[in-house]
């Protein structure tokens, strides 16, 4: 076989249901037409980044500086740093400087080379289910082991359930809020509580690392101030991304931000410079560098995806489907009416023409995930196949 066993395994598993739905879209799209299909399948933005960056971009172009495509410092332009780290301290109250900043090609990017320099062979990273489903390649890359951790029926952390999986070899907590599948924003008084937990292993001698996957932090539908991770507990890496919030997913940017508390940052960033070397990406793009540092305040209209979640959410209600309002992020993860949800979520494809992807994607199975960060006609045109859908299973409960 021309792939490693390994690889073989994963795609016999199958079980990256959300590039299997997209596929699917694409065939369907031929037979149906782009106007028949309404695909929720994919977290892919479907605005534009902002016209200032743009233009910033194109400024970048048109008056190019000595050098600016040439290798640098493998955690980034200094100067881009700077600004990351201005926006961290006005935005946490403590001391960021660039070195507690690291470009990154994404947030993927981000997490990947955190793994490779602080996980030994064995050390396990908790994970509270359901989960974006490469999280598992990330900490398996680099032979972590992980450990889910079940969420409550509102999808917020299940502190004490966290507290009963920490075992010695615990070295990570990896919380992503918002989060993707389920669009929960995990509480002030979830994280404190966490915070408390792991004070308390840390008095036994155990040090445990919050890595926070902030991808979608932007993008909160509360109006509150979103809980900063910075200043619940001391030993956080911030791993985030503009594919969202500035909706530049292809453009491969983001950074680690690592919080200004761990003393030994001189060593862990040496490691990150190897890991982003060993890796094979050297360095996050360096024209996109250039273009973000400045929109570290900006973000795409939060308003345009609040309308959307409330389009979504209040017809999947009226449907009769079982869905926490999401807080964030811009992804829903309605009940499936059906134990199968695989088996719904095809039926709801042939049936309806609508695409989501089963809830066992993301580690539960029994649900199915809406992304809805697509055009608002798409949701408009596809109300009547949720309503009809939803009332053949039983409508309003
Ligand atoms: C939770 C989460 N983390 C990370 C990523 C990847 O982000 P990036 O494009 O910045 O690598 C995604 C993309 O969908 C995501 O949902």
């Amino acid at each position: 076989m021309i792939v490693s066993d390994k690889i073989g395994r994963l795609i016999a598993d199958q079980e990256g249901w959300t590039r299997k739905m997209f596929e699917a879209a694409i065939q369907m799209r031929k037979e149906y037409g782009d106007e028949n299909i309404y695909d929720f399948s994919l977290g892919n933005p479907d605005i534009e980044p902002p016209t200032e960056l743009r233009n910033k971009l194109i400024d970048a172009l048109c008056h190019p500086a000595p050098g600016m495509h040439r290798y640098m410092p493998n955690n980034g332009y200094v100067e881009v740093r700077e600004d990351v780290a201005a926006y961290l301290q006005e935005r946490t109250g403590l001391s960021f400087t660039p070195l507690h900043v690291f470009m990154t090609v994404g947030c993927a990017g981000a997490i990947n080379i955190l793994f490779k320099t602080i996980l030994n062979e064995g050390d396990e990273v908790i994970l509270p289910n359901p989960f974006f489903w490469e999280f598992k390649n990330y900490v398996e890359n680099f032979g972590g082991v992980v450990r889910l951790v079940e969420t409550d029926e509102d999808f917020q952390l299940d502190v004490e359930a966290i507290e009963q999986a920490i075992t010695p070899k615990t070295k990570v907590v990896l919380i992503n809020t918002p989060n993707n599948p389920t669009g929960a924003v995990y509480s002030e008084e979830s994280l404190k509580r966490l915070a408390k937990v792991l004070y308390k292993v840390r008095k036994r001698g155990q040090e445990i690392y919050l890595v926070a996957d902030e991808a979608y932090r932007k993008l909160v539908y509360t109006g509150e101030h979103l809980p900063d991770i910075f200043r619940i507990y001391d030993l956080v890496m911030s791993a985030t991304s503009h594919s969202k919030d500035l909706a530049l997913p292809g453009e491969r940017i983001g950074y680690l931000a690592i919080s200004p508390h761990i003393a030994e940052v001189e060593t862990l960033v040496s490691g990150l410079m190897i890991a982003i070397r060993a890796l094979g990406f050297v360095n996050a793009p360096a024209l996109m560098q250039r273009v973000v540092g400045e929109f570290q305040r900006n973000s795409v209209s939060i308003a345009d995806y609040r309308v959307k979640r409330d389009l979504v959410y209040d017809t999947l209600v009226e449907a009769g489907f079982d869905c926490v309002k999401p807080e964030g992020a811009f992804y829903m993860f309605p009940k499936s009416p059906i134990p199968d949800e695989v088996e719904f979520v095809f039926k709801m494809q042939e049936e309806e023409r609508i695409l989501a992807v089963p809830g066992r994607g993301f580690g539960r199975k029994g649900y199915f995930r809406l992304a809805y960060c697509v055009p608002l006609e798409t949701i408009r045109r596809a109300i009547p196949g949720f309503l009809r859908i939803g009332k053949q299973y039983g409508g309003r409960k």
